[in-house]
């Protein structure tokens, strides 16, 4: 039997039993990634939107740069045009999906908010993509009840994208799972919620990053279980879980 030292040793090194690494050891890491690969090639209006983002009281909600750029990527890789976000906030998210999707492409927005869109939509308009964006304001829930009812809804989204309430996020795959079309990518935004997936049960932690936690949980175990889906948890941003659906 392992001793207190050996324990807690293994505790550490889990992920290391098979010689894999975790990558991001430190901030200065993550920031060479931005600097070497993000940065460079991040679009003007999205360097400008995420400037802009930066000055408002909210800021800790936009979606990080490096995690635009892997939405775009991504988007292109599967070649979508049909999409949907929840949780728009200024439109980070928004703009780079707006920009990876071909002329014709469409995102059906919505967000509680119209206000912080309409922060960014100026840079969206200047961007020349605001015509791919159906924004809709308002909870998404009645929207997602609305689009089911519609037969033709359904199957129909190649991508959505979920960045909103996390307390709605198990409802949301229910629905979700009817309207993305099979071989077609719901990305789950916030799954690793700042780390605080591992944290211990009585860590101190806000009362709002506890509440929404327990949802985060649920759902981490959940998604894995649905057997409608395949999916992948990312370490980008605050972690993103791709779900892609096989049935
Ligand atoms: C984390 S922010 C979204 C960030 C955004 N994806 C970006 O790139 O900046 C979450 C957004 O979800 C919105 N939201 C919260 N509850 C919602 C609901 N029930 N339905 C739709 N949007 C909601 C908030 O107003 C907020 O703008």
């Amino acid at each position: 039997m392992a001793n207190n030292g050996e324990s807690q040793q293994n505790q550490v090194g889990r992920h290391q039993e098979v010689g894999h690494k975790s990558l991001l050891q430190s901030d200065d890491l993550y920031q060479y990634i931005l600097e070497t690969s993000v940065y460079p090639t991040e679009p003007e209006s999205m360097k400008e939107l995420r400037e802009l983002t930066a000055k408002h009281p909210w800021n800790i909600m936009t979606t990080s740069a490096d995690e635009g750029q892997f939405l775009s990527m991504l988007l292109k890789l599967i070649n979508a045009k049909n999409t949907m976000e929840i949780g728009v906030y200024t439109g980070y998210s928004l703009l780079a999906t707006a920009l990876a999707l071909p002329e014709d492409g469409k995102i059906l927005a919505m967000d509680i908010n119209r206000e912080n869109y309409e922060l960014g939509l100026p840079v969206i308009q200047k961007a020349g993509v605001a015509h791919k964006i159906d924004f809709r304001e308002g909870p998404a829930m009645p929207l997602l009840d609305q689009l089911i009812e519609d037969e033709k809804n359904h199957g129909s989204f190649d991508f959505i994208f979920v960045d909103a309430d996390k307390d709605n996020y198990l409802n949301y795959h229910k629905r979700l799972i009817e309207l993305v079309k099979v071989g077609g990518v719901i990305g789950y935004d916030n799954t690793l919620w700042n780390g605080t997936v591992v944290a211990p049960p009585d860590a101190p932690l806000r009362k709002y990053v506890r509440y929404y936690r327990d949802f985060v949980l649920e759902l981490n175990k959940a998604l894995p279980a649905d057997p409608r889906i395949e999916i992948c948890m990312l370490p980008v941003g605050d972690g993103v879980t791709l779900c892609r659906r096989i049935k």
